[in-house]
């Protein structure tokens, strides 16, 4: 039997564009060197009065809209995030106060980059027991607030923006037949060990302060191909599916060449992996939802199609989903 189904999907940008010319007026960068390793062009990076807050709203009232339904209808929001307004309180509960949805839990769940697959499956888990009816899954970030805008090797990474899922139950009477929509299997892992290979160098408890991010972005890379070309090994052995079937995967967007890696792993063309790094470049836990919802967007994932979702992250944490749309 399915899980639950997506029902409606939402995005947000800062207005603000930063290109890679730009940070080379900021930094000993250049446009070509990004390009090369990475893929990115240009980043969202948040203006005066924008938050993580404001990006998720956004992305949450579109996909409401895009779903045709009313904050009434939720009573599960769930949010993926590093970067919150506030240590406390969760920055879902803003978000349900701005959206005035009246019913049910709202909390952030922490997992960095994979943070929208950590959420997605808490919430297809709620929903499946029957302890909501609809969720709204958002991933939202303001990395720009955490970056070192000196250090030249995470500077040029990362980007803000929002993304956001409506997620429905599965309806108990009638269980989705083999083939409808719904979410197929999700798989999530941790490994605490690689904690200093990805931080964020500051905390409440440990400095008092907010930190800024660092990474051995070579060993991050490495680990990155490994650990998520098993995981989607798992997800479609659990799905009982092969990689054929995949129509779409859309990826956590770090770096155009290990999207390019995991998709060759998988015997996947290049023209099945939806990209938008070069845009956005990495906006941690907002870069899948983003992905999917300009993909769902422009045509290109419809109804009926089987898509991946896959991401890796500081911790680390990894994890993929099986969804059919
Ligand atoms: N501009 C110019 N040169 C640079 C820059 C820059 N912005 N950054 C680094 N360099 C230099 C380095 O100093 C180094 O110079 P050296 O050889 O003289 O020492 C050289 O470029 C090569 O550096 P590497 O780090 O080896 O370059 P690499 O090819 O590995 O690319 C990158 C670096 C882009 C960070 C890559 O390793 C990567 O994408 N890693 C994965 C990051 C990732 O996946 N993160 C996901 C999780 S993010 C999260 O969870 C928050």
């Amino acid at each position: 039997m399915t899980g639950s189904r997506i029902v409606g999907s939402g995005s947000a940008l800062p207005e603000q564009i930063v290109t890679n010319h730009d940070l080379a007026a900021r930094v000993d960068t250049s446009d070509e060197w990004i390009i090369e390793r990475t893929g990115i062009r240009q980043r969202h990076i948040a203006g005066e009065g924008e938050t993580t807050s404001t990006l998720a709203i956004a992305a949450a009232r579109a996909a409401l809209a895009d779903a045709g339904l009313t904050p009434a209808d939720i009573d599960l929001i769930v949010l993926a995030t590093a970067t919150p307004d506030n240590t406390f309180p969760a920055t879902a509960t803003k978000v349900q106060h701005a959206l005035g949805c009246p019913n049910g839990p709202a909390f952030d769940v922490g997992a960095v980059c994979s943070g929208f697959l950590y959420a997605l499956t808490t919430a297809d888990s709620l929903l499946t027991t029957g302890a909501a009816r609809r969720a709204l899954v958002i991933g939202a970030e303001t990395f720009s607030r955490i970056l070192d805008w000196e250090d030249r090797t995470t500077c040029v990474l990362f980007g803000d923006g929002a993304g956001a899922v409506v997620l429905e139950a599965p309806d108990q009477a009638r269980p989705a037949q083999n083939g409808g929509p719904g979410v197929l299997a999700s798989r999530l892992h941790a490994d605490g060990a690689q904690h200093d290979l990805l931080y964020v160098d500051g905390g409440p408890s440990s400095t008092q302060t907010v930190g800024h991010l660092r990474m051995k972005g070579r060993e991050v890379f490495r680990h990155a191909v490994v650990n998520l070309t098993n995981v989607l090994h798992e997800v479609l052995d659990d799905a009982g599916v092969c990689a054929d079937d995949i129509d779409w995967i859309v990826p956590h967007q770090a770096n155009k060449r290990i999207l390019d890696a995991t998709a060759k792993k998988l015997g996947l063309p290049a023209e099945k992996v939806i990209v938008t790094v070069d845009m956005h470049a990495n906006t941690s836990a907002a870069s899948v939802p983003l992905a999917f919802d300009m993909a769902r967007r422009d045509g290109r994932i419809k109804p009926g199609d089987l898509v991946m979702f896959e991401a890796m992250g500081g911790g680390f944490t990894w994890g993929a989903s099986l969804v059919r749309i």
